[in-house]
């Protein structure tokens, strides 16, 4: 099926990204305090470049893990159905756990994702999610802490892809389609 011709507005650059990250990581660290490691588990694909730069910006001892659970496929709607596609490759029973989103859309894939994690009884267990449509949500779940809360725009960038498109995009920008 051939796609449907858009371009990509600019929503958030890149710049208010970085320092959204900075400002969360001190959060973070102050949340942690003290913590012999906190695992950060980034969920593919959509997390890969905020992961990226979150580790880097925290000044905590870390490990990095990801999982990887059903996408939207090729389009834009939600599956609703959450299935894990790849599996964390550490144990978390006991351990600080940091889960990384990009978008809180619906709420199923966190929501999915948290009740699997907690039944492996972590010390504690937080979210951080990049972007939140919480006009959107379909099950009450929210993540500790949120970069962005925006409207609900089909976005792209910063690793967040349309269609495996434009995940390379340094800033996030919105879908808007040029023909009808
Ligand atoms: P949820 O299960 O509906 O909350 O959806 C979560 C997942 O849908 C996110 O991890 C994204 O991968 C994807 N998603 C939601 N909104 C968008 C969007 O605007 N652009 C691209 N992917 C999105
Ligand atoms: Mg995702």
């Amino acid at each position: 099926m051939a796609q449907k011709p858009y371009v990509v507005d600019k929503m958030i650059s890149a710049k208010a990204i970085a320092a959204r990250i900075e400002e969360l990581a001190r959060e973070i660290e102050r949340a942690f305090a003290g913590t012999d490691k906190l695992v950060v588990v980034g969920l593919l694909r959509g997390s890969f470049v905020f992961i990226a730069d979150l580790v880097r910006e925290l000044n905590l001892p870390v490990e990095v893990d990801f999982l990887e659970t059903s996408s939207y496929g090729s389009g834009m709607e939600s599956s609703r159905e959450v299935r894990i596609l790849k599996d964390i490759r550490g144990e978390i029973e006991g351990r600080d756990v940091l889960v990384v989103e990009d978008i809180v859309d619906t709420g199923h894939t966190l929501n999915h994702v948290l009740h699997l994690l907690e039944s492996r009884h972590p010390k504690r267990l937080e979210t951080i999610a990049l972007l939140d449509k919480p006009s959107r949500r379909e099950v009450d779940v929210k993540a500790t802490w949120t970069g962005f809360e925006i409207p609900d725009e089909f976005v792209v960038g910063y690793g967040i892809d349309f269609a495996q498109n434009n995940r390379n995009l340094g800033h996030i920008g919105k879908v808007r389609f040029t023909e009808e």
